[in-house]
């Protein structure tokens, strides 16, 4: 049985004081949450956060790291200095990242081993753009994003990983994908698994769907056979976060 996992993804919002009233709203709701509930804030609220949750059910994500170790990478953040930080979980690939940051597969790649390497549970996101999907070739995109990734990755650290599959034409537009559209990209991305590693790895591993997930939609989202968790944004930043970690409540 795979323990479901629903992440927030904070994004750009949040000062660290607007960070902290933020927990302290949330940690009563999801206390008895019986999901992995984590949430992903920006790196200048790793700290208050990390304060705010200290001994509660709540595990703190970073939305990026950098590959290095250390040294002369002005403005990037280390796994260690996440690790020191209390951080458990990081997202990579994220399609903002992408997209605005210009990351490239390769980027992801390296991110991701090191993410494995110092014991991080990495939160690995792909999707297509409404323009990909339009054209047929959704699967073909998101199973080589998934490819590159991986590569080098063995099949024991696999096991460790958190694909979140986010569609870009349904991130922040209030336009869900259906519960079927994102079953069968979160299937196709297991079966990808599955002839990289075998049925062990592919069992294992955990696939999130991310993009408008609400209160009001998760349910029949996280009913499918192969959508392991979310990755919320705007909702993640609301007393409504609480009710998609208690959805089987
Ligand atoms: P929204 O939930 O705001 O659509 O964002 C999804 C997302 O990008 C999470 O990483």
């Amino acid at each position: 049985m795979r323990k479901k996992i629903i992440a927030g993804n904070w994004k750009m919002n949040m000062t660290p004081s607007e960070a902290r009233e933020l927990c302290r709203t949330l940690l009563p709701l999801v206390k008895d949450a019986d999901t992995e509930v984590v949430f992903c804030v920006p790196a200048i609220d790793i700290v208050p956060v990390a304060e705010e949750v200290k001994g509660t059910n709540i595990h703190v994500g970073a939305e990026n790291l950098y590959f290095e170790d250390k040294g002369a990478y002005t403005g990037e953040i280390s796994a260690d200095m996440l690790l020191d930080s209390g951080v458990t979980h990081v997202i990579m690939g994220h399609s903002e990242r992408r997209g605005y940051f210009h990351e490239t597969d390769e980027d992801i790649n390296r991110k991701l081993r090191k993410a494995l390497e110092k014991g991080l549970t990495p939160i690995v996101c792909c999707g297509e753009s409404l323009e990909q999907r339009e054209q047929g070739i959704c699967f073909d995109w998101v199973r080589m994003q998934i490819k590159i990734a991986f590569r080098g990755v063995s099949a024991e650290d696999a096991k460790r990983v958190v694909i979140a599959y986010e569609p870009i034409w349904a991130i922040g537009t209030g336009k869900t994908a259906t519960a079927e559209q994102a079953q069968e990209v979160c299937k196709a991305i297991r079966d990808c698994i599955r002839e990289l590693y075998g049925d062990d790895t592919a069992e294992a591993i955990r696939i999130q769907y991310g993009g408008s997930m609400n209160a009001g939609n998760c349910r029949e989202l996280l009913a499918k056979p192969d959508i392991d968790g979310g990755l919320i944004g705007g909702a993640s930043l609301k007393a409504e976060f609480a009710e998609i970690v208690n959805y089987n409540k």
